[in-house]
């Protein structure tokens, strides 16, 4: 298999309005990243992924675009940007960019262009019918607006006020392709390409059978045709990384996105478990581990993820956040980090940030959950409940402030956070893990040196030893006669896992572990809750 910088990576994300606020005004911002480098290069990470931050009226927190060109006054300015990439590059580590092409904003120029008359040059950068479909969006129950002035409909896979592009139109992908060369050009080291699976639309718009199933925004015939063009117009001119948002696949259609001999993306983030597994299912888990697997393995590069700020804190929404939080987020990150692909972290995790429960849906932001709610209470269903059937999948649950100390607003700001802070902030705190050598901190910092030091957790093979059973997840990594067994307890009480007979013979080592007091044993391993182990076998 080929060896690349990318594969060998991992990804920090930084959802930079919640990072770190340099001049008080609530927002986190970019100086505030730069000044808070340190702490994510000491992790050992290889590549910040910085969510969007380019000019946006910022309805959906920076994903409405309306100028490619700007940095948004929130988040800083170009010079804080080009400071930003210098010092990102000064410590050995690279940036890529969160870069949205599927919509822009209703205020980028082009739309307002476009919705100013039907014989505007700019009418068909976006996508107008007499009549719509039955669709809904991602935000909104349908995918249509009327637009009074022209009389017609305009189309959005999200929230209202972002309108797709046309990406039939050649000058559309053109324009796409001179920008994205701005950023390529300025020495960035690639791009997390938002929602890129629903670039093509199909012919006609045909009604769905079931307009809840919103399978009909992606993967339509075309968007391959797109990307290969954007690989051949832009990508392949770079040593960049690409990893798209891919909706929706099956591992044979995420291999299009994907496949080495494709020239379409390096890897994909797909959701199987993201947004078809709402809590935790190991079975399910591991079936998706392994169709994955032998799916891409040796022809297309995975990437391993249980949250973002789209979705729930993972020791909330899969592992345990009360009792066992310390050992269940150390747990779930040996799985991401020692499972095939490239490993992301998102801010906060490496601290074992948990989720929130708000006790009014005036404390929310996130615009999915509001529209839903407002959608919800229309029905004339009971708002309570309404809000608390939304809560655990919210997005804001990942979005709340980083938690830097036990100071007020948790050190991320001196003015009032833009989303509210999480209570638990005085005992769940960056400097408290950094203070405790067990914390979950110092565990992901070891499991980061691991990959640096040992290519087997990067290109060796995987077998899944455990697929039926429920609590216990073992499995093995394989190359050039380096052996490595995994065994996870992902449960909230003892179990014992005996080796399997091919793997009896073998002496093993414990490499890492999140539990201090491991004593050596034979073929039967008492595993405590939520306890992980790596072993190398010899
Ligand atoms: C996916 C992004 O991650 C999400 O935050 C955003 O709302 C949608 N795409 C629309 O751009």
């Amino acid at each position: 298999m080929k060896r690349t910088w990318w594969k060998e990576a991992v990804v920090y994300q930084v959802y930079w309005r919640s990072f770190f606020d340099s001049n008080g005004d609530g927002y986190g911002d970019l100086e505030g990243l730069i000044q808070k480098l340190d702490y994510i290069h000491d992790l050992g990470v290889d590549v910040i992924w910085l969510n969007p931050c380019y000019e946006s009226p910022d309805k959906d927190n920076g994903y409405d675009i309306s100028d490619y060109y700007r940095i948004m006054d929130k988040a800083g300015d170009m010079e804080t940007f080009d400071r930003l990439l210098h010092e990102v590059h000064q410590r050995g580590m690279k940036l890529i960019m969160d870069l949205v092409v599927n919509h822009t904003s209703d205020q980028h120029p082009w739309f307002i262009e476009s919705r100013s008359s039907k014989d505007n040059p700019k009418r068909d950068w976006y996508i107008w019918r007499d009549k719509p479909n039955n669709w809904r969006s991602y935000f909104t129950p349908s995918a249509w607006e009327y637009d009074e002035k022209t009389g017609q409909y305009y189309f959005h896979s999200f929230a209202v006020e972002q309108p797709d592009l046309n990406w039939e139109n050649k000058e559309v992908r053109e324009e796409i392709y001179k920008m994205m060369r701005f950023w390529l050009d300025k020495g960035i080291d690639g791009f997390r390409l938002d929602a890129i699976a629903l670039l093509a639309k199909p012919d006609g718009f045909p009604d769905a059978e079931n307009p809840y199933d919103i399978r009909y925004l992606t993967n339509n015939p075309g968007v391959h045709e797109y990307l290969q063009e954007m690989h051949d117009k832009v990508l392949k001119h770079y040593d960049i990384f690409t990893v798209g948002e891919v909706a929706f696949v099956s591992p044979e259609e995420g291999l299009k996105y994907v496949g080495e001999d494709r020239n379409e993306l390096h890897t994909l983030f797909h959701f199987e478990v993201c947004d078809e597994m709402p809590t935790w299912d190991p079975i399910r888990f591991k079936q998706i581990q392994k169709r994955w697997y032998e799916g891409l393995w040796g022809k297309g590069w995975n990437s391993q993820f249980l949250n973002n700020h789209d979705h729930t804190r993972q020791v909330t929404r899969y592992g345990n956040d009360k009792q066992f939080r310390v050992e269940s987020a150390k747990l779930l990150a040996t799985l991401v980090h020692t499972l095939p692909g490239t490993p992301y972290i998102y801010q906060g995790e490496e601290i074992g940030m948990t989720g929130v429960k708000f006790d009014s849906i005036d404390d929310y932001n996130d615009i999915a959950m509001k529209n839903k709610y407002a959608e919800e209470v229309a029905k004339g269903r009971d708002p309570k409940e309404v809000l608390e059937s939304l809560q655990l999948l919210s997005r804001d649950n990942s979005r709340t402030p980083m938690q830097w100390d036990d100071s007020e607003h948790a050190g991320f700001t001196t003015g009032t956070p833009w989303l509210k802070v999480n209570p638990n902030y005085k005992e769940i705190n960056v400097k408290q893990a950094l203070a405790d050598p067990n914390s979950v901190y110092y565990y992901y910092k070891k499991l980061i040196q691991l990959r640096k030091q040992n290519p087997v957790m990067v290109y060796g093979t995987f077998c899944d030893l455990s697929e039926n059973e429920p609590y216990i997840y073992a499995y093995t990594r394989e190359l050039d006669g380096v052996r490595w067994l995994i065994v996870l307890n992902h449960c909230d009480s003892d179990n014992v896992y005996t080796l399997p007979e091919e793997l009896s013979s073998a002496s093993h080592h414990l490499l890492l572990g999140n539990y201090t007091d491991v004593k050596e044993e034979g073929t039967t391993l008492h595993m405590r809750p939520h306890e992980a182990r790596i072993y190398a076998l010899q």
